[in-house]
Formats: structure tokens, C-alpha cells, sequence
């Protein structure tokens, strides 16, 4: 059964919950098979343009495109809760038109939205909980800050940083978002800011001590041609099973071995004549 925003809410390891298990997926089969494997949450990352169009950051992303994959990824009917990335920029310019971009993907099939930033948010984030909308957030390495980080960079590593992150925690929790996303921190922030929460934290190189954790679809198959982060765990190496699966179909074409009659249809008594 779908679990909804506020039963995620209420899942707080200290409290005996069991850890909350997300794993990204951006289409049909996708979401099919990690809805299979037993997941509480299926995300519609943003990072779809890393690990399904190529490109370095999530930065050229569209609400028409988080639409589309949203749509897909709802179309597995996996009854698993759907968790949409807000595009860079679709929540940033003006308030009114970030509750639009949201109802957009909530209308995609999204069960919530979630959107990176702390004390900055707060406006947005009101103004979509007013609209109905369940907001997770996101803190530590915000992918959409790459620019102003100067790169993909391990994020409060300084006690001034580490107290910020916890107070932009507690700023969101306050505000109402049912879940947050700690990515990329020192392991003793990742425990210090769940402990400081009343919500559950979701971490993704964070350490061991968060309410749940939160892996890539492509990093943990083995099908991306990057090196894998530090805190990836892969978990089967499909690529080279993928490339040995297209090079016998195409040895077998070449050598005139497919389709063999087994795999061509009948022919209709009197169709030769
Ligand atoms: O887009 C994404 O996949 C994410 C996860 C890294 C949390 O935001």
C-alpha cells in the first residue's frame, strides 16, 4: 500500500521505525522492478539528467521533462509512494508560479515534491503546503548549488556550517515538510540532525545514523561510465550483462542463427500459392 506523506512522517528510527528505503527510478520498468525489491519511496531525482540524458549537472531540466518521467514512472501503477524532484529554477523566481510547477507534478502522478534549500525556502515551502502539496526537502550537497559550491563538494564540514544545516533542518521541519534529505555530509552531521529532528531524515552520504537512506537506480546496478561516489554500494553490475546480451543477439543476426522458426510466425496454409 502507497505509504502517504504524513504515515513517512511518523518514521523515526528512535522511535523503533523501521529505516525508510528510497531508490530513484525515472520510468515504467524502472519503478516495476525497485517497487518489487520492497521500497518505501521511489524518487523522481533530478538526477535524470546525469544518469538518463547525459549531461553533468541537473541544471538544464525542465518541469516539462520531470512531468514526462513522472508520468512514466507512475504508469507502473506500483503502489509506492512517488516523491518528484522540483527542477533548478522551477521554485526559485516567484512563489505563486512554484505551487504551479508542483501542482504540475503532483498532477503527473507525484505524491509529493521535493526541493533543495533551507531558510530561503520557507516562502515556498508554505505557500505549497497551503496548496496541499507534501514537501520533502533537501540539504547538505544540493546538486543545484554546484555552481555556487564550486563542484560536487562534501558540504558542512565546519562546526558553523554543521550548526546552519541543523537550524535550516529544524527551519523546514517547522514549516511543515514531512521528510528531509541529507546528502553528502560528515557522518556526525547526519546523526546530529537527525537527532535534532522530529522528522525523518533520508540520508545519501550521510553516514549510518539517518531514519532511512536513499541510492541511485544506476549507481546501484552498475550502469553508469562514471567512477562511483564514495558512499555508493553497488549491488549488481548490469552493464557489462546489458553489452554481453546485445553482442550475442548481434552475433546470432550476423550469423543468420535469429530469428529461427520458433520465432517467426506460421505461414498461412496456402499463402506460397
Ligand atoms: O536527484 C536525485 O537523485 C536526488 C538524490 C541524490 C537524493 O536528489
Amino acid at each position: 500500500m502507497t505509504l502517504s506523506a504524513p504515515t513517512i512522517r511518523l518514521r523515526k528510527r528512535r522511535n523503533g521505525a523501521d529505516p525508510l528505503v528510497m531508490v530513484t527510478a525515472y520510468d515504467e520498468p524502472g519503478a516495476r522492478l525497485v517497487a518489487a525489491g520492497g521500497v518505501d519511496l521511489i524518487l523522481v531525482g533530478d538526477s535524470v539528467a546525469n544518469v538518463m540524458l547525459g549531461q553533468e549537472t541537473t541544471l538544464n531540466l525542465s518541469v516539462e521533462q520531470m512531468s514526462h518521467h513522472v508520468r512514466a514512472v507512475a504508469a507502473a501503477r506500483a503502489g509506492v509512494h512517488i516523491v518528484a524532484d522540483m527542477p533548478w529554477l522551477s521554485y526559485h523566481v516567484d512563489v505563486a508560479e512554484s505551487v504551479r510547477n508542483a501542482a504540475a507534478l503532483i498532477r503527473s502522478g507525484a505524491d509529493s515534491v521535493k526541493l533543495e534549500g533551507g531558510r530561503v525556502r520557507r516562502d515556498v515551502v508554505r505557500a505549497l503546503l497551503d496548496a496541499q502539496i507534501p514537501v520533502m526537502g533537501h540539504l547538505g550537497l544540493t546538486p543545484q548549488s554546484v555552481l555556487t559550491f564550486g563542484g560536487f563538494k562534501v558540504q558542512a564540514k565546519t562546526l558553523e556550517s554543521a550548526k546552519l544545516l541543523i537550524e535550516d533542518a529544524q527551519l523546514l521541519q517547522e514549516e511543515g515538510v514531512f521528510a528531509i534529505v541529507i546528502e553528502g555530509v560528515p557522518s556526525v552531521v547526519g546523526s546530529h540532525v537527525t537527532a535534532a529532528l522530529e522528522i525523518p531524515t533520508i540520508g545519501i552520504g550521510a553516514g549510518p545514523d539517518t531514519d532511512g537512506q536513499v541510492l541511485v537506480f544506476h549507481d546501484l546496478l552498475g550502469l553508469t561510465n562514471r567512477a562511483p561516489a564514495k558512499f555508493v554500494r553497488q549491488y549488481a553490475n548490469l552493464g557489462p550483462a546489458i553489452t554481453e546480451a546485445v553482442s550475442q543477439f548481434a552475433a546470432d543476426v550476423r550469423r543468420g542463427d535469429f530469428p529461427n522458426a520458433d520465432e517467426a510466425y506460421a505461414n498461412p496454409e496456402g499463402l506460397f500459392d
